[in-house]
């Protein structure tokens, strides 16, 4: 939800930020910005639109400079406009900020500034304030005047400020909204994630909320709340710049998607040893504590709220222990009943979900376990959490989450067979099993990706039509909200997702002549349930695409189309039988001529409320 870039250095700040904002065009894209301390004095340009808007506007001017901080934004307050766009000015233009997050109190600062100082604002957005509640305090130190603007806000923020009087640094500053900093040689950077800056260091800063950070083309110093120099670990990171791109494919996603069996070999067996056991290395979650446990809540948004789904099915199963799956936005605000027997398991693809963040600190102030399924590490659910259980899945740019999701549920998996083992409510043999069925996987994903042209043809048949319905039922009927939901949001077609069993209550209604419907019906005991099920939508004149495992082939009796997954046991079909949904998405809104990684309204990670 917004991406900020800040360059110190010998080197073109023009060059790097515009480079930087493109690899996070994936946290908002309505409209860019940046600004430039050059000659005395600060240059803002900025204009709605794609990173690529903002290119041509500078393309028209040699500007540049050695200082420099940019933005790419995901519109809260004030819509998508040039004005609205950031860096924000004060009224002399002596400062210039670019923020991420929200100010809850801009209002009343807003007013106070009016009254007071006679500020006149340009824009509608919160963010603005900021830059005139630090040109209000600044009295020689751009530090001094941060502390005290930051002092006066409430609400979230990554915030990167410069001065003219200041020529040489950024001061940047931390609540809620992720920042790392970069080590250059001779120039150094900030962020608000690791794509931005692989193409230039590896060797980066985590910066903690409430941490201030200065700036300059030497050094890099970092001070908490209190405004004590605090020392800080250099984070290394591993993942190797092609990881940021795409690769030869047209988009992200398609590169996500076929990156998935890799993924899955990655997570697992990163936490096999030699003899096939689960190793939770780094994991501090005794057998004491597992025993203890006698409540798990999976707390989640979006597409790890639906990994979440399948989650629970395989922890109660396999643990013994009821389970709540919850979205963090619900939880947060409920006061759920959680003490120190409950476990709480936050899913997050980003670890910057400002929801599920707060669902989790909700939960640890109660006296849960907090456990996270995390693919970005370092972030801040991984860090304010006893306990990470990582996904391999890499950098995942799409908007769109693929490779996330499947590497969640195997987590989920491991971690309910990891639970069922050490309370003995697993049999050695059915663990055995499991496993090698997990282990398989990979390979059998691969098979499924060779069906890419069937689905692509059938997307084609499919891409003018208004509206689709998934059904099913168990494990299937979780999928089917990842389906539904990856359909709409890249696709932006009206996709409704239910259990099966549900449609007779209601629903079916809207079952009318040619509507489709996805059946997914890969459950062996619920075989003929959903055959019934489908018989009833085809009694209303659906057109019916069912999803089986191979060697179903009276599906083929009922359903217009049939689309097979390999074989497999019942509880982890979803590890497979989600990625036909996931190509169908992708080209039906491929079809569509749609702007697949970077879908209208949607931003890569949510970290406002
Ligand atoms: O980073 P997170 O996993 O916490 O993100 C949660 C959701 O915002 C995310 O899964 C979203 O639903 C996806 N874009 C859907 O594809």
């Amino acid at each position: 939800m917004c991406g900020i870039v800040g360059y110190v250095g010998n080197g073109s700040a023009r060059e790097t930020i515009i480079d930087g904002l493109k690899k996070l065009e994936y946290r908002g894209y309505d409209s860019s910005g940046i600004a430039f301390c050059t000659d005395g004095k600060i240059e803002i340009r900025k204009c709605v639109g794609r990173i690529h808007n903002l290119e041509e506007l500078l393309s028209k001017e040699t500007l540049d400079s050695h200082v420099g901080i940019g933005h790419t934004r995901w519109a809260t307050h004030g819509a998508p406009s040039d004005v609205n766009a950031h860096p924000h000015a004060n009224g002399d233009s002596s400062i210039a900020i670019v923020h991420n997050g929200i100010i809850e109190n801009y209002v009343e600062i807003k007013e106070w500034l009016a009254q007071d100082y006679g500020v006149n604002f340009l824009s509608e957005t919160d963010s603005e304030v900021i830059a005139h509640l630090i040109g209000v305090y600044y009295n020689g130190n751009l530090e001094d005047a941060v502390y005290k603007a930051v002092d006066k806000m409430r609400g979230a923020y990554a915030l990167c400020v410069i001065s003219k009087n200041e020529p040489d640094k950024i001061v940047a500053v931390r609540k809620d909204a992720p920042l790392i900093a970069g080590i250059g040689h001779g120039c150094n950077f900030i962020a608000s994630d690791i794509p931005a800056l692989l193409k230039y260091v590896r060797e980066i800063y985590l910066i903690e909320n409430n941490e201030t950070v200065v700036i300059t083309a030497d050094e890099i110093k970092i001070y908490n709340a209190q405004r004590e120099r605090v020392h800080r670990d250099v984070f290394h990171v591993t993942w190797d710049a092609d990881a940021a791109e795409k690769d030869g494919y047209s988009h992200f996603m398609l590169k996500e998607i076929h990156e998935q069996p890799k993924g899955l070999y990655e997570t697992l067996h990163r936490r096999l040893d030699e003899n096939g056991e689960i190793v939770l290395d780094g994991i501090s979650m005794t057998k004491a504590d597992i025993e203890n446990f006698n409540k798990v809540y999976i707390v989640a948004c979006g597409t790890a709220y639906h990994a979440g789904l399948v989650g629970k099915s395989a922890i109660e199963k396999m643990a013994h222990i009821p389970v709540e799956v919850e979205v963090a936005s619900e939880f947060r605000y409920r006061d759920p009943f959680v003490d120190d027997k409950t476990l709480f398991i936050a899913i997050s693809q980003s670890g910057e979900t400002l929801d599920t963040l707060a669902a989790l600190r909700e939960a640890k102030s109660k006296g849960a376990r907090v456990l996270s399924v995390v693919n970005v590490v370092g972030s801040s659910v991984a860090r304010e959490s006893d306990d990470v259980f990582y996904t391999w899945a890499g950098p995942e740019i799409a908007v769109a989450s693929t490779k996330a999701y499947t590497t969640q549920l195997m987590c989920m998996y491991m971690i309910a067979l990891y639970m069922g083992r050490t309370k003995g409510t697993v049999e050695e043999s059915y663990y055995r099993a499991f496993l090698t069925e997990l282990s398989e996987i990979p390979e059998k994903l691969k098979a499924v990706l060779e069906n890419e042209s069937e689905i692509e043809a059938l997307a084609k048949e499919l891409y003018k039509k208004e509206q689709v319905f998934f059904i099913g039922r168990g494990p299937d009927a979780g999928v089917s909200y990842e389906g539904s939901l990856k359909l709409k949001e890249i696709s932006y077609i009206n996709s409704f997702a239910i259990a099966a069993g549900e449609l007779k209550h209601g629903t079916i209604a809207l079952i009318e002549k040619d509507t489709v419907v996805v059946a997914l019906a890969t459950q062996d005991k619920l075989f003929e349930k959903m055959l019934s099920n489908i018989q009833e939508v085809k009694a209303r004149g659906a057109y019916v695409i069912g999803l089986a495992k191979e060697g179903n082939k009276e599906i083929e009796k009922q359903a217009d189309k049939v689309i097979y997954i390999p074989d497999c046991i019942d509880e982890i079909t979803p590890l497979l039988s989600v990625v036909p949904l996931q190509i169908l998405a992708y080209y039906i809104a491929k079809e569509r001529g749609c702007d697949i990684d970077k879908p209208k309204n949607l931003a890569k990670s949510v970290t406002v409320e």
